[in-house]
């Protein structure tokens, strides 16, 4: 089994990487493959809407020669799709923004020549987030979001798992968020185990 994990924090020792060290330690653990991409480290365009990607049936299609189709296929060949991300104006990232972008076009052909194609149709999506509000405050709008991608792109939404930075007022990892991100992997696994039975 492998998960594919998208890093959008830029702060790799920050809040979203406190949630992530033990979820991949869980992973490792449990015999599950990661491969973690962090997406400030690689060249991601914005997404043009030019749709050339419309007309080309056999894989992404974009004619931006940058990051993005190495990520696209990493994403295509996992099992599950995890995507870490503080949340930054109440969505990920700029550069995970980026790249679903160009996933969600070039991902599902439904407005150029090629009709009906879902590239990443039936893989699984689950979330890692942090923000300073409350998470139903802060996240619910990130969650929404993920609910509608993963059902245009024909994905299995997992869910979310999501804590809140108290700007410094308490320890952002404790014992309990260990363990329940690390509970989170677990139920993952179990969630993709269960249904190859
Ligand atoms: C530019 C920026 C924008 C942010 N926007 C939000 C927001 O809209 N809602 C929210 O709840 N928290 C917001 N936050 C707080 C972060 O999500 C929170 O501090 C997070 O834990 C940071 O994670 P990191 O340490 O991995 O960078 C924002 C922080 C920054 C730096």
């Amino acid at each position: 089994m492998k998960f594919c994990v998208l890093m959008g924090s830029p702060r790799l020792d920050g809040n979203t990487a406190a949630l992530l060290s033990p979820f991949l330690e869980e992973c490792g653990a449990m015999g599950v493959e990661t491969q973690i991409i962090s997406l400030y480290d690689r060249e991601i365009n914005p997404c043009w809407g030019c749709a050339s990607c419309q007309n080309v049936a056999d894989g992404p299609g974009c004619f931006q020669d940058d990051g993005f189709e190495e990520i696209f296929r990493a994403m295509a060949g996992s099992d599950v799709i995890i995507l870490a991300t503080p949340i930054y104006a109440f969505f990920c990232t700029a550069p995970m923004k980026a790249l679903l972008d160009r996933a969600i076009y070039a991902g599902t052909k439904n407005y150029g020549a090629v009709k009906g194609v879902k590239l990443l149709e039936g893989k699984r999506l689950a979330a890692i987030a942090t923000c300073g509000y409350p998470p139903e405050k802060g996240a619910d709008l990130w969650e929404e979001g993920l609910r509608r991608f993963c059902r245009h792109g024909g994905l299995e939404y997992m869910g979310i798992f999501c804590r809140r930075d108290r700007g410094g007022a308490e320890p952002f990892l404790n014992e309990e968020r260990e363990q329940a991100v690390r509970d989170f992997a677990q139920a993952i696994r179990m969630a993709v185990r269960g249904s190859e039975l």
